[in-house]
C-alpha cells in the first residue's frame, strides 16, 4: 500500500468495519475517497469487503484480522500500521459487543471481555493513534458510543456502563485537543438494524443514518452527537431530567420482558 503522503489522500483506521455501522461508515469515506484499513476478527469477510471498496470506489484498502478485546491487540494494530508506513489521519472506533441479560446469570468472562472491547481498547486505540495526529495538527478521533451512555440501562449493564465510559473519555479527551487542530467525537446511535440489534423496535435507524451523522460529526465541533431527534430527546430525559434512579427503574421495567426472552 502506498502511504498517504504519496497519494496526497486521507487514511482512515475503522474497527469492526465490515458489517452493519462500521460497514456504512466505511462507505461514506470510501466514496470521498479515502483510503481504508479494515479491522475486525473475520478476515475473509473483511478481504470481501475490502475487494468490493476498491473496485466501487478505487481507494486502496487494507484490512487486519484482529481480535480488539486481547491484551495487546491495540499496540498490534499501531505497530502494523508503523510497519506498512501509513499513518491513520482518522480513526474511527467503531467494533462493539452487546450482552442481553441480568448480570447475575452472565459469564462473568464475557462481561469483562465486552469492557476490554468496548471501553479499553477504545481508549487504548485512542492513546496511540491520537498522539501522531496532534504532532502533525491534524486528524479525528471518532469514537461510537451509545444512547445507552447516558442513563444506567438494567439487563444491558455492562455494555451500557462501557459506552458511558466511551462518551464521557471521549467528552474529556476533546477538550484536551481542542486547540491541537484534530477533532475528537463520540457519535452515539440509538437502536440501529444491524446484527447486534435484530429485536422490532420503534424508530430504529437504519446504519447509514447513523453513518451519516458520523459523517457530519467529523465536519462539526462538539464533543458529542446522538444520532436521530427521539434519540437525543430521549437520551435529554433519561440522562439530564431524572435522577439516575428513576431512569434505572422505568428501563429495568422497559426491558425486563426482552431479557428474560433471551
Ligand atoms: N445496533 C445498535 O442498535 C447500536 C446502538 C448503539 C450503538 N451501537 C454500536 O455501534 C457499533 C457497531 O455495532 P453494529 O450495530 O454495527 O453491530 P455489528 O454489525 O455486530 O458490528 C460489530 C462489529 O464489531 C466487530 N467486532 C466484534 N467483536 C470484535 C472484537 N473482539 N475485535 C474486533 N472486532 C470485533 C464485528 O466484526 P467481527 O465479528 O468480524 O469481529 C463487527 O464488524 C458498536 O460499537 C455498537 O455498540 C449499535
Amino acid at each position: 500500500m502506498k502511504t498517504n503522503q504519496q497519494t496526497n489522500r486521507r487514511t482512515a483506521v475503522v474497527t469492526g468495519a465490515a458489517t452493519g455501522i462500521g460497514a456504512a461508515i466505511t462507505e461514506r469515506l470510501a466514496g470521498q475517497g479515502t483510503h481504508l484499513v479494515l479491522v475486525a476478527r473475520d478476515g475473509a469477510r473483511l478481504e470481501a469487503e475490502a475487494e468490493r471498496l476498491r473496485a466501487e470506489h478505487g481507494v486502496q484498502v487494507s484490512t487486519l484480522a484482529l481480535d480488539l478485546s486481547h491484551r495487546g491487540a491495540p499496540s498490534r494494530l499501531a505497530e502494523w500500521l508503523a510497519d506498512a508506513g501509513i499513518e491513520a489521519d482518522v480513526l474511527v472506533n467503531n467494533a462493539g459487543v452487546s450482552l442481553l441479560g441480568p448480570v447475575a446469570d452472565t459469564d462473568a468472562a464475557r462481561v469483562r471481555g465486552l469492557v476490554d472491547l468496548n471501553a479499553g481498547a477504545v481508549a487504548e486505540l485512542t492513546a496511540l493513534l491520537l498522539p501522531p495526529m496532534v504532532a502533525r495538527k491534524t486528524g479525528a478521533i471518532v469514537n461510537i458510543a451509545s444512547t445507552g451512555a447516558y442513563a444506567p440501562a438494567p439487563y444491558v449493564a455492562a455494555y451500557a456502563a462501557s459506552k458511558a465510559f466511551v462518551l464521557s473519555f471521549t467528552q474529556a479527551v476533546w477538550a484536551e485537543t481542542r486547540a491541537t487542530g484534530v477533532r475528537v467525537v463520540a457519535v452515539s446511535p440509538g437502536p440501529t438494524e444491524t446484527a447486534m440489534n435484530t429485536r422490532r423496535m420503534p424508530g430504529k435507524r437504519a446504519p447509514d443514518a447513523v453513518a451519516d451523522t458520523v459523517m457530519s460529526a467529523l465536519r462539526g465541533r462538539g464533543p458529542a452527537i446522538v444520532d436521530g431527534r427521539l434519540n437525543a430527546f430521549q437520551t435529554f430525559v433519561f440522562g439530564r431530567l431524572l435522577p439516575a434512579s428513576a431512569a434505572a427503574r422505568i428501563a429495568e421495567r422497559s426491558l425486563r420482558k426482552a431479557a428474560l426472552r433471551n
